[in-house]
């Protein structure tokens, strides 16, 4: 979910729909605005079911005066998407009206005490309860005689998020101190944007970024009070906090199309730029021995004390993360794990000494994978002996974001910024980071010649060029294939190796933006189970990089033929390469570096299918960007 809150001298209702336009890639199920009307002091508070562009059509005859308001874009948690479920929610007079993002895990048993204190509840949403609480708590603080003001609204509402367990990110106003704002936030973001005499709060920084360039992020369990004439901040323990603000980088917020029909297409060809980027940012070459060297912005010395490596990621994260893996086990010669941040939370393997754990989130604030790794750090921590100590890096897209925070030791993956849900060039730009990463540990540790480790990297340098060509010779051909199965039911992607994420990526982007099941298998079990599946109706997509693998994924290649399959190859011209019924060529390659190459037809074929069955290829149903919810 997405959430806006401004104070100031502006009218409010522009700065609402500018801040929920850029937040809607975190949900877009319903959106809803609450303003304190500037003529009556009352709350005027409009929602629409679906896209925000509902509620501005909604909004259109209305021009609601005021200056202090919040808004909000929904990803449905509990509650179907319907008017009555979106935010904000208000209390029983409406003079209280809330935002939040995240899940109130008690919100059953305050649900069940309030109404049994006769109560009436409006929606089936576990945010309800909040201005019902905050009401209540505002009555029990009149009776001490303490003025309507926005400290009292702050004590109020501190009162309140005691008792709230789980996480939340979330922004009050209330009728009887029209122009203060409460925002508090826990295991969920909350950036507050500093104007003059005006301060825009929201979950990310793309809704600030027409606003200001200065930031103050804040800090897991603080509650902050907003007013015109400036912010107070305190922590859980009610101590005021004093702290500087930061820049943004503008220019990576701005979000721009150019000539293509989405951004999913227009970031699928960003992808050679995202590739020299990287090698600009990080490959330098020693003048010296005219060598090349990975150079990250943390000191890798650590690195020399490393036995083995735990990755957490979730979603595409996690196929870049097992790539990852790969290149780290099967190059560098580092024993290296890949789990779900989903699963790692509640049965992380036991500690083993001098482990490198490696977070991956592009938007470096998915909850689970926020969550796992503090809690790898707090268990770590709680040890005395050194060689348990939490060695932390994070790769992401947003070093500014709540994983920024919380680990130092940051890969920056410089892709700018993806508007489409699914992830395309950070997804490219993790699988390079990984690279540099195995790279380094190579070089460390010694466990490859400085010939192999020259080799991979001269692969790398020769990347863009052969991206671009990818593109430019794909686009169309993926279009004419997506003609012929736009209405296929079910595909299955086999790759082996360093390709069989790729294989699960291939499918996970296709499910993603075309509703079309798809699987992604090692191709060698595929005769395992899957193959019970296939028929001519179910075509294969197989995934064969020479190389170690070439001949076994080709082999199983035939079994899918042999039961009627339709065949599509993503392989370069060679032998062995006739056998597929339609071959998506991709140049010959090392091997190692074939999961870049291998990617963007498969991207670009998921994105034809969907264009072509009328989709919304950027904001796809149920899906968000930032999933922020455990
Ligand atoms: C969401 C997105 C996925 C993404 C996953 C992990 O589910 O829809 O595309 O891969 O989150 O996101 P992260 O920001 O942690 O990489």
């Amino acid at each position: 979910c997405g959430i806006v809150a401004v104070t100031g001298y502006k009218k409010a209702l522009p700065l609402l729909i500018n801040g929920l336009e850029k937040l809607e890639y975190r949900g877009y199920d319903s959106a809803g605005i609450a303003i304190i009307n500037s003529e009556t002091n009352f709350i005027s508070c409009n929602k629409a079911k679906g896209k925000l562009k509902n509620l501005i059509s909604n909004l259109n005859d209305h021009n609601i005066p005021g200056t202090v308001g919040i808004g909000h874009t929904r990803w449905a948690t509990h509650g179907k998407p319907e008017v009555k479920n979106a935010h904000p929610h208000t209390d029983s007079s409406g003079n209280i009206a809330v935002v939040q993002n995240g899940i109130i895990e008690n919100f059953q048993d305050l649900k069940n005490k309030l109404e049994e204190e006769g109560i009436i509840f409006n929606s089936d949403t576990d945010t309800e309860v909040i201005p019902h609480l905050i009401q209540r708590e505002l009555n029990t603080l009149n009776k001490l005689n303490l003025e309507n003001n926005g400290s009292t609204l702050l004590v109020a509402v501190r009162n309140v998020i005691s008792d709230l367990e789980g996480s939340y990110a979330l922004a009050v106003l209330w009728s009887g101190a029209p122009t203060s704002l409460v925002v508090a936030r826990r295991q969920a973001p909350l950036i507050i944007g500093l104007g003059e005499g005006e301060f825009i709060c929201a979950s990310d920084t793309p809704a600030i970024a027409n606003f200001t360039n200065i930031i103050l992020p804040m800090e897991d369990e603080e509650i902050a009070l907003l007013t015109p004439l400036g912010i107070e901040i305190y922590d859980s323990s009610n101590e005021r906090q004093y702290r500087n603000p930061i820049s943004l980088k503008v220019s990576e917020q701005i979000m721009d199309k150019m000539n293509f029909k989405h951004y999913m297409l227009k970031e699928i060809y960003d992808q050679p730029q995202t590739a020299k980027n990287w090698l600009e940012n990080y490959l330098i070459k020693n003048l010296d021995n005219g060598q090349y060297q990975i150079k990250y912005p943390f000191d890798t010395e650590f690195f020399e004390s490393i036995e083995r490596i735990e990755i957490i990621a979730c979603g595409t994260s996690k196929h870049a993360a097992m790539v990852g893996s790969f290149l780290l086990e099967q190059f560098s010669g580092i024993p290296t794990n890949v789990f779900y941040a989903s699963e790692f939370r509640y049965s992380p393997p036991p500690l083993l000494p001098n482990t490198l754990t490696i977070g991956v989130t592009q938007s470096g604030e998915t909850a689970d994978t926020i969550a796992a790794i503090d809690m790898e750090i707090k268990r770590r921590s709680s040890i005395e002996d050194k060689k348990f100590k939490p060695n932390l890096i994070a790769i992401t897209n947003r070093k500014e974001s709540s994983i920024g925070r919380q680990v130092s030791n940051i890969i920056d993956i410089c892709a700018g910024i993806e508007v489409g849900v699914a992830a395309t060039k950070t997804f490219f730009a993790q699988l390079l980071s990984f690279y540099g990463l195995a790279i380094k540990f190579a070089q460390i540790k010694g466990n490859q010649s400085p010939d192999e480790i020259g080799k991979l990297i001269n692969e790398l340098i020769k990347l863009p060029p052969l991206l671009e060509d990818l593109l430019h010779k794909h686009n169309k051909s993926s279009e004419k294939l997506a003609h012929d199965f736009f209405n296929i039911k079910d595909v299955i992607f086999l790759g082996r190796g360093i390709n069989y994420p790729i294989a699960l990526e291939g499918a996970l982007k296709l499910k993603e933006i075309s509703y079309i099941h798809a699987a992604g298998y090692p191709a060698g079990e595929m005769k395992h189970g899957p193959i019970a599946l296939l028929d001519k109706k179910v075509p294969v997509i197989s995934i064969a990089s020479p190389g170690e693998v070439f001949d076994k994924v080709i082999s199983n290649a035939q079994e899918a033929k042999a039961r009627d399959s339709y065949l599509i190859g993503i392989a370069p011209e060679c032998n062995g390469t006739e056998i597929f019924d339609y071959l998506m060529k991709v140049p010959s390659s090392n091997e190692l570096i074939s999961p870049l190459l291998n990617i963007l037809p498969l991207q670009l074929l998921s994105y034809h299918i969907a264009a072509h069955r009328g989709l919304d290829v950027d904001q796809p149903r149920n899906l968000a960007k930032s999933v922020t919810v455990e």
